[in-house]
């Protein structure tokens, strides 16, 4: 029998577009999207659909049991900007789902689960540069806690109980179908978006603020190839750190200038300054290159082409 799997939060920046992958990997009726409200366009209609709250236990079994699901991917997150404003609707949806998954992991419901994190797990005494996978860590922020909780959580289910659980400390997702929601690095797609409607953009960064991005092609794949690997090649049960390029606000302006040579950036930082200060400026992903062989293909030249081009239509 085909695999079938369970999408929480499919309709949100990644899961939209991973729902669509999976479903042209598996088959469209394999693939359940879930999520707390319903989506749009093809998601809805490629496949089935099931409205699910990722902190709700029961409804989340059921949903397993009647689709006799094998693998979840929990997508469902509040992330960094929202969080500082509502830390116990954070904390509570950020673990609470992560722990309804690992728990129906442990009881053989489901054979392997994967859950995001983030560098937002490195706080202000990481090293900035070439963050190592292994390092001081500290987040000070109310989603990094989250996020190096929830990975904690992860190895100890995968060592105490043998869930075969596996996680990517995605970085800043750069990505034109879905939009995102809430977060520090939410900037270096809305440029896109202001830069094609109106030539200009404000951005809530300061220009010189270096974070870690990747294109979200290169996201899915690295998704995928992490969940396709072979188990006994997984050294990391925490998360594995995962790089593509690192950029800042003014090099993302200097990128689309190329392509509308009027463009104007201004910089007003706000209380999102101070998340991204304590977040790493590059990310050492050789694990993940030497455990799985993950290898990025974007650069920021070619997602500015990409961004532009498919906002445009
Ligand atoms: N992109 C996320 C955020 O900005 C970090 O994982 O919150």
């Amino acid at each position: 029998m085909d695999k079938s799997i369970l999408i929480l939060g499919a309709c949100g920046q990644i899961g939209t577009e991973l729902t669509m992958v999976l479903r042209q990997k598996y088959g469209n009726d394999v693939v359940v999207a879930s999520d707390i409200r319903e989506g749009s366009g093809p998601l809805m209609e490629s496949g089935p659909f099931e409205l699910l709250d990722a902190t709700n236990y029961e409804a989340i079994e059921d949903v397993v049991m009647h689709y006799e699901i094998q693998e979840v991917y929990l997508m469902a997150a509040m992330l960094s900007a929202t969080a500082e404003k509502f830390p116990m609707r954070a904390w509570n949806l950020n673990m609470n789902s992560l722990f309804n998954i690992l728990n129906l992991g442990k009881d053989k419901k489901i054979d392997k689960i994967f859950w995001p994190s983030s560098i937002a797990v490195f706080g202000p005494n990481t090293p900035k540069e070439h963050t190592p996978q292994h390092t001081l860590m500290e987040p000070s922020t109310v989603y990094g806690i989250s996020k190096q909780s929830g990975e904690r959580w992860c190895e100890y289910y995968s060592k105490k109980f043998g869930v075969d659980v596996r996680s990517l400390r995605y970085p800043g997702l750069i990505s034109w179908k879905t939009s995102p929601g809430g977060g520090t690095t939410d900037y270096a797609v809305e440029i896109y978006h202001k830069a094609l409607e109106e030539k200009a953009y404000n951005c809530f960064l300061s220009e010189g603020t270096k974070l870690p991005m990747m294109y979200m092609d290169d996201a899915i794949r690295a998704t995928i190839s992490l969940m396709d690997a072979n188990a006994g090649n997984l050294t990391v049960r925490s998360s594995y750190n995962l790089g593509a390029i690192s950029c800042t606000p003014s090099e993302i302006a200097q990128s689309i200038t190329s392509h509308i040579p009027d463009f104007e950036i201004s910089y007003e930082p706000d209380f999102r300054q101070q998340i991204a200060d304590s977040w790493p400026s590059s990310i050492d992903d050789s694990m993940a290159r030497e455990d799985w062989g993950w290898k990025p293909t974007f650069d920021l030249n070619r997602i500015t082409s990409e961004m532009l081009e498919n906002l445009k239509k």
